[in-house]
């Protein structure tokens, strides 16, 4: 009998990613996209188009819908539901506070409730998609242990989803795992996410589509990491015979600005920063009246968590894994897909 893995969040980058990874791993993988007037599809329609109705499957549904949770799993019965959906963006958190904890914090409880009223009896292992936004700004390097001091309505909401997680384990005895993953990126990366802002302008800079780029704080430090490696973890930790929390991450961290740097190397740019704060600009180190980044206050976030570094020792010892990418390696990688993309 094949496994089955039910994927809330299946239209994200790392959704899209874990239903590859399951389907090779030779899973039935249904997923649950949202009802949305546009298409938002477009990160899994070559997996529907060669497995679908086959080993892959779709569902509408939403985690603000209890019922629509509820008849979904029942209808399903899968062994492993990964929980990835979530209002993911931190700075859009602050504008929709409300919406960002209906979904985050009390989408996994819904979940979690369907699979303890399940009126068929199935053990149901449970995967909770938490973050290194939980920890705020916790002195690095964080730890399975360390504080969790969230700044913004979406590491608040998310502290509740870790919470909870680890409450219905304890109190119901169910598999149900928290990772506490940091920042990754990669080609699948949503637009609005700083990597892929950066990624994407620096591949129109170099197709001369676009003059510059704005962004906000250019000094935060994020420990960042490649999505496939992490959607590696996620199947790791529901393989266990135990459910347990793991921090997953890289151990090293850079600032926005490195992020910037490297990803104008790709295209052979060298930038050189002059000026303070919002004045502070990128230039080209060759031509310095050739300006490349400017900063603009209407990307600065109310809150910042401004030093992210994670320890995943014990992810290394107890699920065998470790980050395989490098990180100017991805971030090359992602300058080279956008460019590739803008030309078909
Ligand atoms: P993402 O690309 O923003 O994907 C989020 C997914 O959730 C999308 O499929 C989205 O659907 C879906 N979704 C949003 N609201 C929903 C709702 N109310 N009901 C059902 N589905 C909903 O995020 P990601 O980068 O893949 O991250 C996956 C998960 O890991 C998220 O929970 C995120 O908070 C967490 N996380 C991410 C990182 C990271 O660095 N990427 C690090 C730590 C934790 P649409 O496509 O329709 O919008
Ligand atoms: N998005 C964005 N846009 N961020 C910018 C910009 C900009 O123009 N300029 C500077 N930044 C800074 C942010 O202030 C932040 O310090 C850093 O770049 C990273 O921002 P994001 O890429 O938006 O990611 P995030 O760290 O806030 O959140 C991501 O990682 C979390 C894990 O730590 C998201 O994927 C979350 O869902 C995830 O939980």
């Amino acid at each position: 009998m094949k496994k089955k893995a039910l994927i809330f969040g299946v239209t994200g980058q790392d959704g899209s990613l874990l239903a590859r990874l399951l389907i090779k791993k030779n899973y039935v993988v249904h997923g649950i996209k949202r009802r949305s007037s546009s298409f938002n599809t477009s990160r899994i329609d070559d997996i529907y188009q060669k497995y679908g109705d086959k080993s892959f499957f779709l569902h509408y549904g939403d985690v603000t819908d209890s019922l629509n949770i509820y008849s979904l799993v029942e209808k399903i019965l899968p062994d492993e539901i990964y929980n990835l959906a979530a209002q993911s963006h931190v700075k859009v958190s602050f504008e929709t506070p409300e919406y960002t904890a209906n979904a985050d914090a009390l989408g996994p409880l819904r979940i979690l409730e369907a699979i303890k009223n399940l009126k068929k009896r199935k053990k149901i292992k449970f995967y909770q998609a938490s973050t290194s936004e939980m920890f705020g700004n916790s002195s690095p390097p964080q730890t399975e242990n360390t504080k969790l001091e969230p700044e913004s309505p979406y590491g608040t909401a998310k502290v509740f989803g870790y919470w909870i997680t680890r409450n219905y384990r304890n109190a119901y005895n169910l598999f149900a795992s928290n990772g506490i993953l940091f920042n990754h990126e990669g080609i699948y990366r949503g637009e609005t996410f700083v990597s892929k802002k950066i990624t994407s302008a620096v591949a129109k800079i170099y197709l001369k589509k676009q003059k510059h780029i704005t962004l906000g704080n250019l000094n935060a430090k994020r420990d960042w990491g490649d999505a496939q490696d992490y959607v590696d973890a996620m199947y790791l930790m529901m393989q266990q015979k135990k459910p347990d929390d793991f921090v997953i991450s890289t151990g090293q961290s850079y600032t926005v600005k490195k992020f910037v740097e490297l990803a104008f190397k790709a295209i052979n740019i060298k930038i050189r920063w002059q000026g303070k704060g919002l004045s502070e600009i990128g230039c080209d180190a060759q031509n310095p009246k050739r300006i490349y980044v400017k900063v603009s206050s209407k990307y600065f976030r109310p809150n910042e968590v401004n030093f992210l570094k994670g320890s995943s020792s014990k992810a290394k010892k107890l699920l065998g894994w470790k980050p395989k990418k490098k990180f100017h390696v991805m971030v090359e990688e992602m300058v080279k897909y956008d460019i590739k993309q803008l030309k078909l």
